[in-house]
């Protein structure tokens, strides 16, 4: 077993921001992750980081339109914690030398993205989120962060008290990919999962293959409530043979969204008269979809993104990265035609419940980035707030994890403060189907309180993780994974997308139900022990499947429209319903459905909800 202060586990911009603000406050921090760091998806994020930097900007402003942007789902300590922290991060990162796009004058550039007030995005051309993590793995490097790189962490070692806010995590357990060894780490201090979204939950997405949203599934069965997780983004500009990226910085700078009529649909039919293609995402790629299911889309599937007005020089100086992806993914040369884009899954909203200093309600354990819900983005995240909410959660969960007083958190986690309990008339029983003895606190060890020794719950869980591994490995035949993978996805982007209703969502709950009996069958074709993608996809499918459910569940429950989620059956955003954030708990396999209260309290002011347009 491995032994360190402080275990963060992921090792993009969250978990590398993570490990550097543990070590600075003197822990003896390890990075454990199944990608090595600049493989990190944090590496695909193109258009920028939003902080209030500039005579005429403040953060007031940025919390401001961080809060509209959010459908007023967002609670406003975190959201103003994002803002006012970001400068001094983007600050930071520049002084550790990353290389920013500039204007003439030498000052960083900024450029207008989606739902801003101001030009607030600071960019470094279209490949803002490599230089990211380029930057923060040479600050790594240079401080001698151990990182176990290929490590696939399967497992929380918590104890199992019976609620969850009276459990500790004492670390984790990992799966060697090079070679085959199962080990555990014990973290002394606390546990940060940084292990970003479950993109690959839908099978139109700009998302990595590798993010399965490991973490969050992990915590949720470890009794972590997940919160709103049914806000789910569609970035508006995808390329739609693969689902790859066309940035935001593209509209930024000028780019035109026209329908297969030639209108500039944004303004030409009203979807958002000021701002155009720089409303929300969420408005933007309700509109292109309205134009497509009109029949004004092209090849019945998408729209026309054309930047070719902004001359080569502008583009190659600015969008560079912009013009290899299309060319690349689509076979269009972006500088001689218009690009064909289409919304696609880009990110989660929601996810594991923390306070503004990135702790969960099970001690010892934290959460940061996109796996982490503070909640920042409420029902809709605005374009450049992911990368900063890496970079100033993950420094704060660092910090406060090596044991940095960062004064008490005004968000409570758990059933600790209001919070009311909720149903959701599902067609079929959520959960496990049968639900396993590791249901409650994966990693559990029946605890009287106070005598628990952390070394013995990381070594229960091992032994647990061993055995499900032997299971999977020593069935014979069955099903395998990308069968069940494969139809998950299909019935989430069918049913789970843009827009929603009942029957659609009910449909997928019957879909999901169905694909977790078939994973009661999952065999692993490949015996070896080295490199053995296979066994690690089949336990990143159980993942998929919980978290395809607790989606949807939440989508199903919601009855408004607010932000992201779009319900046929109710169009209006109902803040006397729903100005609430939607939890749900693992609770022995099944899972559980409660509300708590939206804070929209800030430091001088309190946001009052407004009708929301662009
Ligand atoms: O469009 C983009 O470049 C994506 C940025 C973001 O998701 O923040």
């Amino acid at each position: 077993m491995y032994e360190h202060d402080v275990i963060v586990v992921g090792a993009g911009g969250a978990g590398l921001r993570a490990a550097i603000a543990a070590q600075e406050e003197g822990a003896d921090v390890a990075i454990v992750s199944k990608l090595h760091p600049v493989r990190s998806h944090t590496g695909a994020a193109e258009g920028g980081i939003n902080a209030a930097l500039r005579e005429g900007d403040s953060w007031q402003d940025h919390a401001y339109d961080t809060m509209k942007g959010s459908d007023y789902l967002g609670d406003a300590p975190a959201i103003e914690t994002l803002c006012q922290d970001s400068p001094e991060e983007v600050i930071q990162l520049e002084h550790w030398g990353m290389a920013f796009s500039r204007d003439d004058d030498g000052r960083v550039s900024q450029r207008p993205f989606g739902g801003l007030s101001f030009p607030r995005t600071t960019y470094a051309g279209a490949e803002t989120g490599h230089q990211l993590l380029h930057t923060m793995y040479e600050q790594l490097v240079k401080r001698g962060v151990t990182v176990y790189d290929e490590w696939y962490v399967s497992d929380l070692a918590v104890t199992d008290e019976s609620r969850p806010e009276d459990r500790t995590c004492h670390g984790v357990v990992a799966y060697d990919i090079q070679t085959g060894e199962l080990s555990g780490f014990r973290a002394t201090e606390g546990v940060v999962l940084a292990t970003g979204g479950p993109g690959q939950v839908f099978d139109h997405t700009t998302n990595a293959v590798a993010n399965t949203g490991d973490g969050v599934a992990m915590a949720y069965r470890a009794g972590v409530p997940m919160e709103d997780m049914e806000f789910i983004q569609f970035h508006p500009t995808t390329l739609p043979s693969t689902g790859v990226l066309i940035t935001e910085g593209v509209r930024g700078e000028g780019g035109i969204l026209y329908n297969a009529d030639g209108e500039r649909f944004m303004f030409e039919h009203g979807y958002a008269n000021n701002d155009g293609e720089l409303a929300s995402r969420d408005v933007v790629s309700r509109a292109e979809l309205t134009e497509v299911n009109e029949g004004r889309g092209i090849d019945d599937e998408y729209v026309h993104l054309d930047m070719r007005h902004l001359g080569e020089n502008r583009i190659v100086d600015r969008l560079e990265n912009i013009v290899h992806l299309s060319k690349d993914f689509e076979g269009v040369n972006p500088l001689e035609e218009p690009m064909p884009v289409k919304p696609g899954q880009h990110y989660a909203m929601g996810g594991i419940e923390t306070d503004e200093n990135g702790e969960t309600c099970v001690g010892g354990l934290y959460a940061a980035g996109e796996c982490a819900c503070a909640s920042v983005h409420g029902s809709n995240r605005l374009g450049g707030n992911a990368l900063p909410e890496l970079i100033v959660f993950g420094k704060r969960a660092g910090q406060h994890a090596a044991g940095k007083d960062l004064g008490a958190a005004e968000i409570e986690t758990g059933q600790r403060g209001e919070y009311e309990l909720g149903e959701v008339d599902a067609p079929v029983e959520p959960g496990e189907v049968e639900p396993a003895g590791d249901a409650v606190a994966d990693g559990g060890v029946a605890a009287d309180a106070g005598t628990v020794d952390g070394h013995d719950v990381v070594e229960r869980a091992i032994e647990r993780e061993r055995r499900r591994i032997r299971a999977l490995m020593d069935r014979e035949e069955g099903v395998q994974h990308a069968e069940i993978r494969s139809d998950v996805q299909e019935t989430m982007t069918r049913n789970v997308n843009v827009f929603r209703e009942e029957e659609g969502l009910k449909r997928a709950l019957e879909d999901i139900a169905e694909a977790r009996e078939r994973y009661g069958d999952v065999f692993v074709k490949d015996p070896s022990r080295t490199f053995n993608t296979d066994l690690i996809q089949t336990i990143e499918t159980r993942n998929i499947l919980d978290l395809a459910e607790a989606i949807t569940l939440g989508a199903l429950a919601r009855k408004e429209f607010r932000g992201a989620h779009w319900r046929a059956e109710a169009q209006e955003r109902d803040d006397d319903e729903w100005l609430k954030h939607t939890m749900l708990s693992w609770n022995d396999g099944s899972p559980e459905l409660w509300y708590k209260p939206v804070i929209l309290e800030g430091e001088n002011k309190t946001y009052e909800p407004k009708i929301r347009s662009y």
